[in-house]
């Protein structure tokens, strides 16, 4: 018997990523990539050659043809949002690298359109599909709770993100810098992180402020700094500095769950460890996470290669009774967890996976007809949080965001 036919895959923009995700999809048998279009006919024909492909020079000639299913857009930002509509109305699926779009009313236009085509979009938020994430986000919600019901990790309170990026290969002339191609920091880069919070703290912020950073001696925009506020009480920072040698490139994400701290390394996370006080209950459930950690550390279409969960329970190491938040709690645990992927030299592989797991996730919604992790909603959500902290900067106050979905932005001093 033989299964169902491989989606048919049309990619858009022979780039850097455009080569890396054609990479990562290679060994992914429900898809083949038909076609490539590039206006650099160069790079389409360098790239179509190694799919076994055909190179067009034009987008819209990708879009009508037979032979595709799924068009993968995957140009600059600003090209995303025309391309993908074009797409959609033509009745093809789409997996939209990120941004989904560079302002908040394409978002919105690309969203209506999914809604009236009823075709399948994916964007490429590649954290969403990052097992360490993953992990962090179940560890707070009820498959590892306690028999009374209590999660092992309490609610994220705040979460921080630092990341020094590298400029080394990102020349004045690159689209990168250009607002009007990229549309800017927080929207180009930040899109992901923005997105990985709200996955992480289980909200979507209702206000945000953002300021920006000048390199020295020109008016190019290299710091981006965003602070969100969510209904549940919680605040994240988000600071991206694109100023760094290669070398010197680190990234952390620290989150604060109360009794818990979980510090994250690596823009693609590929370890995490979390320090905690814990009761007795919590104890117990820290002391099976390591015969726990496939389905702890499971993202669909990710091949885990060696992952590690590792943990350190150390009973009665301070007196039971503590308080937090005028609040009495039993904390007489201390536990340390370790998620490992397979440390920094696992990073292209568990980045490449994480592509992978996205396009499979599309496949399996198409098939499904069910909803993709990284779907239109977090796409527009992304999006709209980004241009907010881009706004806020530029006019310098708080932007507050209205009620998902009809959330145009609503400025208020
Ligand atoms: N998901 C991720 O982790 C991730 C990582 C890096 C880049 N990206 C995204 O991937 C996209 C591409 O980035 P890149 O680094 O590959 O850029 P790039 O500059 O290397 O490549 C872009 C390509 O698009 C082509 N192009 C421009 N206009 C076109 C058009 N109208 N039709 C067809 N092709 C066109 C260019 O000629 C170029 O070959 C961006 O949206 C970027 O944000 C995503």
């Amino acid at each position: 018997m033989t299964g169902p036919a491989a989606l048919r895959l049309g990619v858009v923009g022979a780039g850097g990523f455009a080569t890396f995700l054609s990479g990562a999809l290679r060994d992914l048998p429900d898809v083949t990539v038909t076609v490539v279009a590039d206006p650099d006919t160069d790079r389409a024909g360098r790239l179509a050659g190694t799919l076994a492909a055909r190179a067009v020079a034009d987008w819209q000639a990708l879009v009508a043809a037979d032979d595709v299913d799924v068009v993968v857009v995957a140009t600059p930002p600003a090209r995303h949002a025309e391309t993908t509509l074009a797409a959609l109305r033509a009745g093809r699926h789409v997996f939209s690298e990120k941004p989904l779009a560079t302002t908040e009313d394409d978002a919105i236009a690309i969203r209506d359109a999914v809604a009236a085509t009823g075709r399948v979009l994916v964007v490429d938020h590649v954290l969403r599909y990052n097992p360490v994430l993953r992990a962090l986000a179940r560890l707070r919600g009820p498959r590892f709770a306690a028999p009374s019901g209590c999660p092992l990790l309490g609610p994220v309170r705040r979460l921080a993100f630092e990341n020094d990026a590298s400029d080394e290969d990102l020349g004045p002339e690159h689209w990168f810098w250009d607002e009007r191609v990229s549309g800017g920091i927080f929207v180009e880069h930040g899109v992901h992180f923005f997105d990985a919070a709200d996955a992480l703290i289980g909200a979507t912020p209702d206000s945000v402020q953002g300021i920006l950073g000048q390199r020295p001696g020109s008016s190019l925009v290299d710091l981006a700094v965003a602070t969100t506020r969510y209904p549940n009480g919680a605040l994240a920072t988000f600071a991206h500095g694109f100023s760094h040698a290669h070398r010197c490139e680190r990234q952390l994400m620290r989150i604060d769950f109360g009794a818990a701290e979980a510090r994250v390394t690596g823009w693609i996370p590929v370890r995490a460890t979390i320090n905690l006080w814990t009761d007795d209950a919590g104890a117990a459930l820290v002391e099976h996470l390591p015969a726990r950690a496939g389905e702890l550390l499971a993202v669909d279409g990710h091949r885990l290669r060696d992952p590690a969960v590792t943990v350190l329970v150390h009973r009665h190491a301070g007196p039971a009774p503590a308080r937090e938040r005028g609040r009495p709690r039993e904390l007489p645990h201390r536990c340390r967890i370790t998620l490992d992927l397979g440390g920094e030299a696992a990073k292209p592989y568990v980045y490449a996976e994480s592509v992978r797991a996205a396009m499979h996730d599309l496949v399996r919604c198409v098939r499904t007809g069910e909803r993709p992790a990284a779907s239109i909603t977090e796409g527009v959500r992304a999006v709209t949080v980004a241009a907010a902290a881009a706004h806020s900067a530029r006019d310098d106050r708080t932007v507050h965001l209205g009620q998902y979905p009809e959330h145009h932005t609503v400025c208020t001093s």
